[in-house]
């Protein structure tokens, strides 16, 4: 596989979305190297409180200990290699217990019991052994409350990675009076018929709403114009969908900013400061927590989504966030979460319901037209139709300062451009 002869500036080779074995190099020199994202510290409120996931193709699990800490561990016991736990969450008491032969581990992954140990006498898995524990995730750190693990011990900390994408959770605390958010704890697990990076494309892709999303937002907007013409007003939420359908000229004006490990930024479009009577309650509270000042900066950041890449799209200042947890060149698992703002209103909280119900649940009409497009996709690019993917739209027409470009165009095709760099570095490493 020459990676140099598959990546070009402007346009990338087919396999890359299809041939398992590049699938693979990316689970070993991405996924799981990098900091992954695990979970939220709410999903893990007391000691036993556990979520499994996968940090590439690891199966892994999050788990609160007894002094508090969250410990991330691979999810496989020791002596015959099963996994420990069967359940996606739940509380596993004092210790994990391996249904096989119930070896026994602290929430710490070190080994607390070995049953009938006579057996293993003069042998090299008695309990002094580390390695008669469950092996930990080699890093594992946190940002306001969002819990990400690393497991190689070499490379950037955290907030290295997260670099300026950071803002994707600063933005989504500080829009709580005591500066937190809390998970809700249901999330849409949905596994999608293509490659990952279609998802994390299409986050910032501001030339496909009005073409893939056409259908709702007209009929939203309609709706919302007889409401308005009725002598009423349509509620917010017929906004989330009327948006989809703005026009080129609209979404060509919202820029995205792309950094340099492929993480990005589309700046807001939705104008969602409306001046009802909640929103000023909500307001105040705010004013209240941080003074007028920080409160206009904390509202006013410009901002729809945030990528971390290669795999979560948080949408800041609706408190959702989506992760990517690939399966294979083909299959994607997402998982879609929202978030409560703590010490906020519940007619706030009631937005980013509305939201995750409306537009990025897989029952809706948004996403379900993006999934549609994307196993439409991975078909296409599996064909022998043609060999390249084409992103030269407003090719060379960007800004670079300091290794990040900004679109002069919002449609421009530099998300994918940047993404591919990114994805270039990480391989050939
Ligand atoms: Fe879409």
């Amino acid at each position: 596989m020459n990676l140099q002869q598959l990546v070009e500036p402007d346009r990338v080779h087919k396999t890359v979305y299809t041939d398992p074995a590049i699938f693979d190099a990316e689970m070993e020199r991405i996924f799981e190297r990098i900091w992954v994202y695990c979970g939220h510290e709410s999903q893990v409120k007391a000691p036993g409180d556990y979520h499994a996931l996968t940090i590439g193709r690891q199966p892994m699990v999050m788990v609160r200990q007894g002094d508090g800490r969250v410990q991330v561990l691979y999810n496989r016991c020791p002596h015959r290699g099963v996994q420990v736990i069967g359940n996606l969450r739940g509380n596993t008491g004092s210790a994990f217990v391996c249904s096989y032969h119930a070896w026994s581990f602290h929430l710490d992954g070190s080994v607390r019991a070995i049953p009938l140990a006579k057996g293993y006498e003069g042998t090299r898995m008695t309990r002094d052994n580390p390695d008669c524990g469950m092996k930990r995730a080699a890093r594992v750190d946190s940002y306001r409350g969002f819990v990400f693990a690393s497991l190689v011990d070499d490379g950037p900390s955290l907030l290295e990675f997260l670099g300026e994408a950071r803002v994707a959770f600063d933005d989504m605390c500080d829009r709580s009076p005591v500066g937190e958010v809390e998970v809700v704890p249901i999330c849409h697990r949905v596994i999608q018929q293509s490659n990952w990076k279609f998802f994390m494309e299409n986050q910032l892709d501001a030339l496909h709403p009005s073409v893939t999303h056409q259908s709702t937002g007209i009929s939203a907007g309609r709706v919302e114009k007889r409401l308005k013409a009725e002598g009423g007003s349509a509620p917010l939420y017929y906004h989330y969908l009327s948006t989809f359908a703005s026009s080129f000229e609209q979404w060509d004006g919202v820029q995205t900013i792309n950094f340099p490990r492929g993480h990005g930024i589309l700046k807001a479009y939705m104008g969602l400061r409306p001046r009802d009577p909640d929103t000023l309650a909500y307001e105040a509270l705010l004013e209240q927590a941080y003074g007028k000042a920080k409160m206009e900066e904390h509202l006013s950041r410009s901002i729809h989504h945030v990528l971390v890449y290669p795999y979560l799209s948080v949408q800041s200042p609706l408190q959702q966030l989506r992760c990517l947890r690939p399966i294979s060149a083909d299959k994607t698992l997402s998982e879609i979460w929202h978030f409560r703002l703590k010490g906020a209103p519940e007619a706030i909280y009631r937005r980013s319901l509305w939201y995750y119900n409306l537009v990025n649940s897989p029952a809706t009409m948004i996403n379900a037209d993006d999934l549609e497009n994307w196993t439409k996709a991975q078909w296409g690019l599996q064909s022998n139709g043609g060999d390249w993917v084409s992103f030269h739209r407003w090719y060379g027409d960007d800004r670079v300062e300091n290794d990040v470009t900004y679109s002069n165009h919002g449609t421009s095709e530099a998300v994918m451009r940047n993404q591919f760099a990114a994805w270039s570095k990480y391989l050939t490493a």
